[in-house]
């Protein structure tokens, strides 16, 4: 009657026990004590099983390319910059493809299933959008990609990076990129939000920039943002990503802003080991965290998920692939750590992000791909605190990835042999 039953599983929303019925690859039914029979039984044991992670920001192109072809020494947004431009020249398609794949398959033993990627289009020959649409295809079958068309340099800044950005479009780049920060002035970098968004409505794209990643209070292209998304009715569809001049910002303009964000319907997306590594480092003491204000936006009701955004990069130079230690970070540096907060940072890495890339199937309702990740946790909070083992991936129903459980054996007089970590109440 089922192709596989995943008996005895913890959800995220807090219910307990519940047995997953899988079959052609979907869920069939979530229920206690499901009858029937299964061709493959397994007994989660009252683990957490949730949907996969979810990256609502990265850059595939750039990543596991630590050292190439030397290392950021100042550790500034600007400084990877550079480095990214003396690296780009000496690219390869090869390389490229190779060292995404790689890092998909990091991706998929982590449980982490759909990523959205930015790339950059301002190399005339597009070698990197070639290739990570390449790899898109490649991985298809176990994790979903998707790409953003993102003109690092500037897309009026660099010379020809609109057109190579419409050229990446009609190559089948999925989501409009930016970057008005950096461009020359702030007038450019308003131009640049409006060129980006009419751009997106006329071909029915959505909208994913990198905006306002600056400690300069007075970066305010979010504004602009808002008032295009609202202007061109792209309510939904529009994702501001980075936006850590808010951390800095005048409280008043910020009582503001928020409303203005939640009615033109645009999310966020906070990337916080990214954040907290390159802001702030132009401050003496005090210095700033820099991630943009999480549960102010929360509360304002717009959608906040957090991204890795940097792997083994000219940006960073650590990471796995891990969005539980994206989500345990973040929710230090907002300082989240009630019960709720803890839930929300969870939600961050999955639900939320799911949402804004628009992810079809996803979730723990019948109908849904059985696209699910057992945890070595019995909650949320616990998987955050353990940055808990991935004991089973499965992508539509099939086991993709296992690890075995953390556990250390002890050699002490008078107490247990083993210990895991656990503490569940
Ligand atoms: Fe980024």
């Amino acid at each position: 009657m089922f192709d596989l039953i995943l008996r005895n599983c913890n959800l995220p929303d807090g219910r307990r026990g519940m047995d997953i019925g899988i079959r052609g690859g979907r869920i069939a039914v979530v229920e206690a004590a499901l009858a029937g029979v299964a061709g493959e039984s397994i007994d989660a044991a009252g683990q957490l099983v949730t949907p996969p992670f979810v990256d609502a920001h990265f850059h595939m192109d750039a990543t596991l390319s630590y050292g190439l072809p030397r290392v950021n020494q100042s550790g500034t947004l600007l400084e990877g910059i550079a480095l990214w431009g003396e690296l780009k020249p000496l690219l390869t398609q090869e390389a490229l493809v190779e060292r995404a794949l790689a890092y998909c398959d990091w991706a998929v033993a982590k449980g982490l299933l759909a990523i959205r990627s930015h790339v950059d289009v301002c190399d005339p020959r597009l070698l990197a959008v070639e290739a990570l649409l390449h790899v898109k295809d490649k991985v298809r079958p176990y994790l979903d990609l998707q790409l953003v068309a993102f003109p690092q340099d500037g897309v009026l800044r660099s010379p020809g990076a609109l057109d190579n950005l419409k050229r990446a479009l009609d190559m089948g780049v999925d989501v409009v990129g930016g970057i008005p920060h950096f461009e020359r002035t702030m007038a450019d970098g308003a131009e640049s939000v409006r060129i980006l968004c009419e751009l997106a409505a006329e071909r029915g794209l959505p909208v994913d920039m990198h905006c306002d990643e600056s400690d300069d209070p007075l970066s305010r292209h979010v504004e602009t943002l808002a008032f295009h998304a609202q202007r061109l009715g792209l309510q939904g569809r529009v994702t501001g990503s980075h936006l850590t001049s808010m951390h800095s910002m005048d409280n008043y303009y910020v009582s503001k802003l928020l409303p203005l964000m939640a009615e033109a319907g645009v999310a966020a997306v906070a990337n916080p080991l990214i954040n907290i590594t390159l802001q702030g480092r132009h401050d003496t003491y005090p210095k700033r965290r820099g991630m943009t204000r999480v549960p102010e936006l929360l509360a304002a009701g717009i959608p906040v998920a957090f991204g890795h955004d940097c792997v083994m990069d000219p940006w960073y130079s650590l990471g796995s692939g891990d969005m539980l230690e994206v989500a345990a970070m973040g929710l230090h540096v907002a300082q989240m750590t009630s019960q709720d907060g803890m839930r929300a940072c969870f939600a961050a890495v999955t639900a939320t992000p799911a949402r804004i890339l628009g992810l079809d199937g996803y979730g723990l309702e019948p109908g849904c791909r059985a696209d699910l990740v057992l945890l070595q946790a019995g909650d949320p909070v616990e998987a955050l605190r353990l940055r808990a083992t991935r004991l089973l991936v499965l992508r539509g129903g099939r086991i993709v990835a296992r690890s075995p459980a953390a556990v250390a054996t002890l050699n002490l007089p008078g107490r247990p042999s083993r210990v895991d970590f656990s503490h569940r109440t």
